[in-house]
C-alpha cells in the first residue's frame, strides 16, 4: 500500500471538517492526489447506517451500546473496503474526517464495551488497516459548544460530561502512542491550528512537489537571502 493515510479526531465542534478540508487543497496544490472522507457515512451503504446512529428509525434511537459499536463497525468495514484501501493502493493520501480512534473515544469505556472489545472489532471491520498520523483538536467544552450550530443531534446532546470523558479518551489514546498521533490546541484560531498541522504535514510529505507561488517566493527570496 503505497499512500498515506490521515485522520482527524476530536469531540464535536472543535474544527475537524474545516482542518480536514485545508489539509486536502494543500496536498493537492502541493501535487498530490487527496481523497477526503469521513465517518460514519462515507459510503452510500454508510450513509444510511449514519441515518440510523445519528437520527434512529421512526423516532426510536434507542440502540443498544452493542448495536451502536457494530454499525460503526459496520461503516468503517465498507468505508476501508470501497474507499480507504483502493485509493491507499493507487497511491494516493486518504484523509479522514474521524476513524477507529472515535470508537474508542466514544464507544468504549461505559459499562459493557471494553476498549479491547472495540479495538479488536475494529481491526477486524477493517483487516487492521491504520491511520500513520492521526491529528487529535483538542479543545474545552465551553469552546466546542460555543461553536456547535443548528439542531443538536443524539450524540451532541449527551452533555458536558460525556464531552469532557471522550476528549479525555482521545488524549489517552495519543499519550499512549506518540509516534501515531500530534494533539493539536484547537482553541486558537484556525490559521494557528492550521500551522501546525501544515508544519507537521510537511515533515511526512517531504518531497511532494513546490507549488508554483513558493518556487516563486523562493526565487525573489534568493538575492538578499540567507544561504
Ligand atoms: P458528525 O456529525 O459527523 O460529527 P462531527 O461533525 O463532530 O464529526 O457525527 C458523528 C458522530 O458520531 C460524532 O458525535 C461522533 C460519533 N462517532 C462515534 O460515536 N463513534 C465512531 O466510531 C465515529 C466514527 C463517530
Amino acid at each position: 500500500m503505497a499512500g498515506l493515510f490521515i485522520s482527524f479526531e476530536g469531540v464535536d465542534g472543535v474544527g475537524k471538517s474545516t482542518q480536514a478540508e485545508r489539509l486536502r487543497d494543500y496536498l493537492r496544490s502541493r501535487g498530490l492526489n487527496v481523497v477526503l472522507t469521513r465517518e460514519p457515512g462515507g459510503t452510500r451503504i454508510g450513509a444510511a447506517i449514519r441515518q440510523i446512529l445519528l437520527h434512529g428509525v421512526d423516532g426510536d434511537t434507542d440502540i443498544a451500546p452493542r448495536t451502536e459499536a457494530l454499525l460503526y463497525a459496520a461503516d468503517r468495514a465498507q468505508h476501508a473496503a470501497h474507499v480507504i484501501r483502493p485509493a491507499l493502493d493507487a497511491g494516493d493520501v486518504v484523509i479522514s474526517d474521524r476513524y477507529i480512534d472515535s470508537s474508542l473515544a466514544y464507544q468504549a469505556g461505559g459499562r459493557e464495551l471494553t476498549p479491547d472489545d472495540i479495538r479488536n472489532l475494529s481491526e477486524w471491520a477493517t483487516g487492521g488497516l491504520w491511520p500513520r498520523r492521526t491529528y487529535v483538536l483538542d479543545m474545552d467544552f465551553a469552546d466546542s459548544a460555543a461553536r456547535l450550530t443548528g439542531e443538536a443531534d443524539r450524540l451532541e446532546s449527551s452533555g458536558r460530561a460525556f464531552f469532557s470523558r471522550t476528549r479525555q479518551e482521545f488524549l489517552a489514546l495519543a499519550q499512549a502512542d506518540p509516534e501515531r498521533f500530534r494533539v493539536i490546541d484547537a482553541s486558537r484560531s484556525i490559521e494557528e491550528v492550521w500551522d501546525d498541522i501544515r508544519r507537521d504535514v510537511d515533515g511526512l510529505v517531504p518531497d511532494a512537489s513546490p507549488r508554483p507561488a513558493e518556487m516563486a517566493d523562493a526565487a525573489s527570496a534568493r538575492p538578499g537571502g540567507a544561504r
